[in-house]
């Protein structure tokens, strides 16, 4: 059983996955109502929070499903916060300690490749090696608060970045397309919401690159464009109109997500045997109807991630130890170093 451990951002979790019968148990302590009233997630409070419940939820799992079986300890190693992460890794070490297993740092962004499989699995574990392998080449999307990057996973389980955002991450964009039309954080799922009763071609909106085959995403015209709109609109025109722009926003993004995925996917000329969709955006419904629809157009599977495995969570980072034992730092054992930086350079050169 492999026992993992994630504080990357706002989340403190723990997960316990085993490869024969699938998840004995995952929790998570999630600190969105403190931030909340921030606005934004507030570091310094999220590395405290991290401190407060670690210790409670290691306890919860430990009663629940005993550690005997643990074999291995896998922690968020980075991208993320670099106070935040230092929690978990300190956590693990000790744990790693106590219980004599190895301890492996995954990259968050590794466990975010992997979550779409963690159904796969579930379905039949004995199966998964040979049900994969028929999956692979597989493209994949990823769409967070922090990244938003299509990867290719080969048949040797190698991935490779084709291409990321060159400013905002789509998630990012939604929040801060919130935060101007005065909603709540993350702004994501109450824009999901509002849009439901709104017109999608209300207004127009920039879809990103449109250059031919270019795959990298950018989201920052998007968001300009809506507050240069709100700058012309009265107050009460824009909470009179609050549906069809949070409608006609999602669909800018979505439509640009939907482009390059497409763009991807041709590129690929026919390699690619399936299509996944991660991250904490991945919970958005027109999305992943989106999505479904151009894998649907290439008689492709799609997987999404299942929403526990969407946003930060550990068992995507056990998933990912497991499925990927490669893709691990287990070098420096309880030597694990914090890999502090979200950029991107970091990341695809990390991947
Ligand atoms: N239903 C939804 N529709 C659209 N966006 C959503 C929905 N639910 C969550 N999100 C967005 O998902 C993002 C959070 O996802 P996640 O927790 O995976 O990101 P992160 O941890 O900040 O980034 P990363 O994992 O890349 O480090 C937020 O921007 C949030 O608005
Ligand atoms: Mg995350």
């Amino acid at each position: 059983m492999i026992l993992a451990l994630e504080s990357s951002c706002d989340e403190t979790a723990v997960a316990a996955f085993d490869p024969v019968r699938g998840f004995a148990g995952e929790w998570v302590h999630s600190q969105i109502a403190l931030h909340e009233r921030h606005g934004g997630v507030v570091p310094d409070l999220a590395t405290r929070e991290h401190l407060r419940h670690f210790g409670p939820l290691l306890a919860r799992a430990k009663s629940e499903v005993g550690f005997d079986q643990v074999s291995q300890i896998a922690v968020t190693s980075g991208p993320g916060l670099a106070a935040c992460l230092a929690i978990g890794v300190a956590a693990a070490k000790a744990l790693a300690l106590d219980l004599r297993v190895p301890l492996v740092g995954v990259n968050h962004l590794r466990g975010h490749v992997w979550s779409p499989f963690i159904a796969v699995h579930a379905e039949a574990p004995a199966d998964f090696d040979a049900r994969l392998q028929a999956l692979l080449p597989h493209l994949g999307l990823i769409v967070s608060g922090g990244n938003t990057l299509l990867f290719a996973l080969d048949a040797a389980r190698r991935v490779t970045v084709l291409s990321s955002t060159r400013d905002d991450a789509a998630g990012e964009a939604l929040d801060k397309g919130a935060k101007l039309l005065g909603l709540g954080y993350p702004g994501g799922p109450l824009i999901e919401q509002l849009a439901l009763t709104g017109r999608r071609d209300a207004f127009d909106f920039p879809r990103g690159i449109g250059r031919r085959g270019e795959l990298d995403f950018s989201f920052s015209g998007v968001k300009t464009s809506l507050r240069y709109l709100i700058e012309k609109m009265s107050p009460a025109d824009v909470s009179a109109r609050l549906p069809d722009l949070c409608a006609s926003y999602q669909q800018a993004v979505l439509d640009a997500l939907a482009r390059k995925t497409r763009a991807a996917l041709e590129q690929g000329e026919g390699k690619y045997r399936s299509l996944g969709l991660s991250g904490g955006v991945a919970n958005n419904r027109a999305l992943r109807a989106a999505l479904a629809a151009e894998a649907q157009r290439l008689r492709l599977p799609f997987f999404a991630a299942q929403p526990q495995h969407t946003g930060d969570n550990a068992g995507m980072i056990a998933f990912a130890a497991w499925a990927d034992p490669a893709g691990v730092d287990g070098s420096a054992g309880l030597g694990l170093r914090v890999e502090p930086s979200a950029g991107l350079v970091q990341v695809t050169g990390y991947l």
